[in-house]
């Protein structure tokens, strides 16, 4: 079998290739990545050595990916993936949506041509801000938690609305999704597409707008400043995270499946309940391993802030009996042994 996985020297894309090379033996995974997150070039030659043949280009640049035909599985998780993409930061709005959606295209082109399976790593950030904010929460255990009748016992489900606004991130992602679905059915091939929640483990890139526990981890450890921002500056704002090595069982069974399968293709792949942790809760689990840090409470509102986000990945684990392996702690303790180990890490990643 041969991948091509865009985006390779991510966060993700880098975890599923040791998990891929894992799994399955003989396998031949080549990637594409422009290294424009700053952090990803650690990767490369880590990569390489692993066998992979990675092209250092940017996916806009024509005819990049035919340098890697005979791919029969394409894996898209290059991205600019923070919420504030296109609004603040670094990159424009035409710049995201170049990254998110233009260059799906010519990904999506390539597996017509050559029949690969078309495989997009996408978000909660599809599901609409507005009906997410009126969830009706309360205050448990330094914890928002949806109240007992509000329906939202096991977290949000694929069915949720998609209204928009969904900020520019969450549209491209959206538009992407959309795309890739008409592709695969008007050209017969398979398409899957995965909404995940927070990823997160060690060797992510963090900020405080993306990779928000590798960042929070890192920083306690290095003792570096840490604000609680929005929602009164309490932390009770909650997330639930999966480790990326723990979609390859999911993403193989799906390859595997083709186009044979009618089952539903979009469904979330998150770390849940189970998982769903507060920044006060993940503060209190960084003072038991790492020692007192003060944080300071700031109660200043950002764009798309969102106060809780679990989904509900009753489809995945129904349909694939895919279940999560790797628990919250054990992800923040891969995190805290990283940075630890690297107390310049943050440096390397805001560059
Ligand atoms: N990290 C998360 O919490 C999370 C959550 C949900 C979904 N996702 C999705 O998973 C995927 C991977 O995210 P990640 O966390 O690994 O992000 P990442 O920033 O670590 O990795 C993305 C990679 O894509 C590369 N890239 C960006 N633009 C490119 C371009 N134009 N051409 C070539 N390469 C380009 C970057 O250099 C980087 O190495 C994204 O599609 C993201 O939307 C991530």
């Amino acid at each position: 079998m041969r991948i091509l996985i865009t985006g390779i020297c991510g966060f993700a894309g880098s975890h599923l290739v040791r998990g891929l090379l894992q799994a399955l033996e003989g396998l031949r995974i080549s990637g594409v990545d422009n290294l424009s997150r700053s952090g990803s070039e650690t990767n490369l030659a880590p990569l390489r050595a692993l066998g992979c043949e990675i092209t250092v280009a940017d996916l806009r640049d024509p005819g990049v990916l035919e340098r890697h035909s005979g791919a029969d599985w394409v894996i898209d998780a290059a991205a600019e993936p923070s919420v504030l993409a296109g609004v603040s930061g670094n990159s424009s709005a035409t710049e995201l949506l170049h990254t998110n959606l233009f260059s799906t295209v010519p990904m999506l082109e390539f597996c017509r041509r050559h029949s690969a399976v078309f495989t997009l790593l996408s978000t909660s950030r599809v599901y609409g801000i507005k009906p997410l904010c009126e969830i009706p929460l309360q205050v448990v255990n330094g914890a928002f938690t949806p109240d007992s009748a509000s329906g939202f016992d096991r977290g949000i489900s694929e069915g949720f609305s998609t209204q928009p606004p969904v900020s520019l991130y969450g549209a491209s992602k959206l538009c992407a999704e959309t795309l890739a679905l008409e592709y695969g059915e008007a050209f017969q091939f398979p398409v899957w597409i995965n909404r995940c929640g927070v990823l997160a483990g060690a060797g992510q890139f963090g900020k405080a707008d993306q990779g928000i526990f590798s960042f929070w981890i890192h920083r306690w450890a290095a003792r570096q400043p840490l604000k609680y921002l929005g929602f009164g500056g309490h932390g009770f704002q909650v997330r639930d995270c999966l480790h990326p090595r723990d979609l390859v069982p999911l993403l193989l069974q799906q390859f595997e499946a083709g186009a044979m399968v009618p089952r539903t293709r979009v469904m979330n792949v998150s770390g849940g309940l189970p998982s769903a942790t507060s920044l006060r809760q993940l503060s209190d689990w960084c003072t038991a391993r790492l020692g007192a840090h003060t944080v300071e409470c700031d109660g200043q509102e950002r764009p798309y802030d969102l106060p809780w986000v679990v989904l509900d990945s009753a489809l995945a684990k129904d349909a694939w009996q895919w279940h999560p392996k790797t628990s919250a702690e054990s992800i923040f303790e891969e995190i805290a042994v990283h940075a630890l180990a690297n107390p310049r890490w943050l440096d390397l990643c805001s560059r």
